[in-house]
C-alpha cells in the first residue's frame, strides 16, 4: 500500500503523523511511504531522516493524490477539502461533531475517514487520546509554576519551596490521566499536592501508585471550597465522557482564592471546569479574573511537538500497520477498536454521535460495509 504523510498546515501545529522510525517499519513490511516535503521539520525530523528510512519525499499535490492511506495529525482545514477523494483513507484527529462543514466535505467526497479520537477499546478506553492527556497533565504544573512567578503576575512562590520554607500547595481537580500526570510532576517539583476525585476505585489506584505522597479527597462542593482557598496552583482535570466539563469552580468560589494564584484549566477543551474559563492560545495563554491567573490553552501538547509527535506515533503505528497490511475495510472488519474509529465511509456517516450532532443520516458501519460502499 502507498502510505502518505501530509504536512500540517493548521496554524501553530508542529506535530507530524509518522516518525522516520515508523516509516522504516512500514517500508520493512513492503509498503511505499510518501512524505510531504518538510512535514517533519516542526518535530525536528528533516526530510533526509525519512529518506534514510526508505521513504520518498514528495510535493503536497502528490502526497494527497497518490496515497492510498493518508496520515495526518489534525483535521483537514478548508483549503484541504478539495483534496478529499474517493479511494483515499484518512487517519487523523477529526473531532467532526464540532465541525459541520468538514463533516459535509468528508461525506460528499466519498473518502474513508477514521478518527484517532474515536478509536476505542472494548473497555471504553481511548488509546489514541491518552498520550495527549499524559502530556497536558505533565505540562500543567510547569505552566503553573511559570505563571506563579512574580514577573509573570503570579504570587511569587516557588513550587518546591526550599529548606525551612514551605512549598506551594497544588490542588488537582480530577485524578484521571491528566490529574495523575500533573501530580507526578508537581510532586517531583517538591509541591504539596492534593487531588479531589469522585471515583473511589480510582482513588484506591492513586493511593497505591503514589504511595501516600498526595492527599486524596472525595470531591464535593464543600471539600472543594475548603481546599481551593489554600491553593497556590489549581489544575482542572475532570472529565465526564461525552459531556461538557462540570463547572466546579464558580465565580463565588474564585473570589475566595488567593490573589496571584494560578488556575490551569486543562479541561478547557470540554468547556472548562470554572465558570470563568475561556479558551486561550500559546501566543496569549493567560488572562486574569478576580486576581486569579487563568491558563486555558486548548492544545497544550502543541507546545512540545518533539515529545507529542513521538507519543502520538507510538500509539498510532500499530493501527497504521493494520490499515496498511489489510486495507481499510479488511482492517476495520478484523479490529473492533479501529471499527469504532470510522466516522465516514463511502459517503455514509457511520458515527452515531456525529450524525446526531449535525442532524444528518446515520448508517451503522456494518450496513455501510455490507452495501460495499468502500
Ligand atoms: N487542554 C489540553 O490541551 C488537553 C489535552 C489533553 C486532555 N485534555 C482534557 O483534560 C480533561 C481530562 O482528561 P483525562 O484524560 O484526564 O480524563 P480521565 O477520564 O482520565 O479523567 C477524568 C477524571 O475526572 C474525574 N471526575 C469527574 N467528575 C469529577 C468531579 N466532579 N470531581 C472530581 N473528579 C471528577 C473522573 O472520575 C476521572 O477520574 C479532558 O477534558 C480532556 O479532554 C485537555
Amino acid at each position: 500500500m502507498r502510505v502518505g504523510v501530509a504536512r500540517e498546515i493548521k496554524q501553530q501545529e508542529y506535530r507530524v503523523a509518522l516518525t522516520p522510525a515508523g516509516a522504516r517499519e512500514l517500508v520493512k513490511r513492503g509498503h511505499e511511504v510518501l512524505v510531504e516535503r518538510t512535514a517533519g521539520v516542526g518535530s525536528a525530523f528533516p526530510d533526509e531522516a525519512y529518506e534514510r528510512a526508505g521513504a520518498t519525499i514528495v510535493s503536497v499535490d502528490d502526497v494527497w493524490a497518490r496515497s492510498d492511506l493518508l496520515l495526518k495529525v489534525k483535521e483537514p482545514i478548508a483549503p484541504e477539502y478539495p483534496r478529499l477523494r474517493e479511494g483515499l483513507t484518512l487517519f487523523t484527529y477529526l473531532h467532526i461533531a464540532a465541525d459541520e462543514p468538514l463533516t459535509q466535505a468528508l461525506v460528499e467526497s466519498g473518502i474513508t475517514a477514521i478518527a484517532y479520537e474515536t478509536v476505542e477499546t472494548d473497555h471504553g478506553a481511548l488509546p489514541l487520546l491518552a498520550p495527549m492527556s499524559e502530556i497536558a497533565g505533565r505540562l500543567a504544573p510547569q505552566a503553573g509554576a511559570d505563571h506563579l512567578e512574580k514577573p509573570k503576575g503570579g504570587r511569587g512562590i516557588l513550587l518546591g519551596g526550599v529548606a525551612g520554607v514551605a512549598p506551594a500547595r497544588v490542588l488537582i481537580l480530577g485524578g484521571g490521566m491528566v490529574g495523575y500526570n500533573a501530580a507526578v510532576i508537581a510532586l517531583g517539583m517538591g509541591a504539596q499536592v492534593t487531588i479531589l476525585e469522585r471515583s473511589v476505585e480510582r482513588m484506591r489506584f492513586l493511593e497505591q501508585i503514589l504511595s501516600g505522597r498526595v492527599q486524596l479527597l472525595m470531591s464535593s462542593s464543600l471539600q472543594l471550597e475548603e481546599a481551593i482557598k489554600d491553593a497556590d496552583l489549581t489544575i482542572g482535570a475532570v472529565l465526564i465522557p461525552g459531556a461538557l466539563a462540570p463547572k466546579l469552580v464558580t465565580r463565588e468560589l474564585l473570589e475566595t482564592m488567593k490573589a496571584g494564584s494560578v488556575f490551569v484549566d486543562v479541561a478547557i477543551d470540554q468547556g472548562g471546569c470554572a465558570e470563568t474559563s475561556k479558551p486561550t492560545t500559546h501566543d496569549d495563554p493567560v488572562y486574569i479574573v478576580e486576581d486569579v491567573i487563568h491558563y486555558c490553552v486548548a492544545n497544550m501538547p502543541g507546545a512540545v511537538p518533539i515529545t507529542s509527535t513521538r507519543a502520538l506515533t507510538n500509539v498510532t503505528l500499530p493501527y497504521v500497520e493494520q490499515l496498511a497490511d489489510n486495507g481499510a475495510t479488511g482492517a476495520v472488519a478484523a479490529n473492533s477498536e479501529l471499527a469504532r474509529g470510522v466516522n465516514v465511509i463511502g459517503g455514509k456517516l457511520t458515527y452515531a454521535a456525529v450524525a446526531e450532532a449535525h442532524g444528518m443520516d446515520y448508517t451503522p458501519l456494518r450496513d455501510a460495509l455490507a452495501a460495499g460502499v468502500a
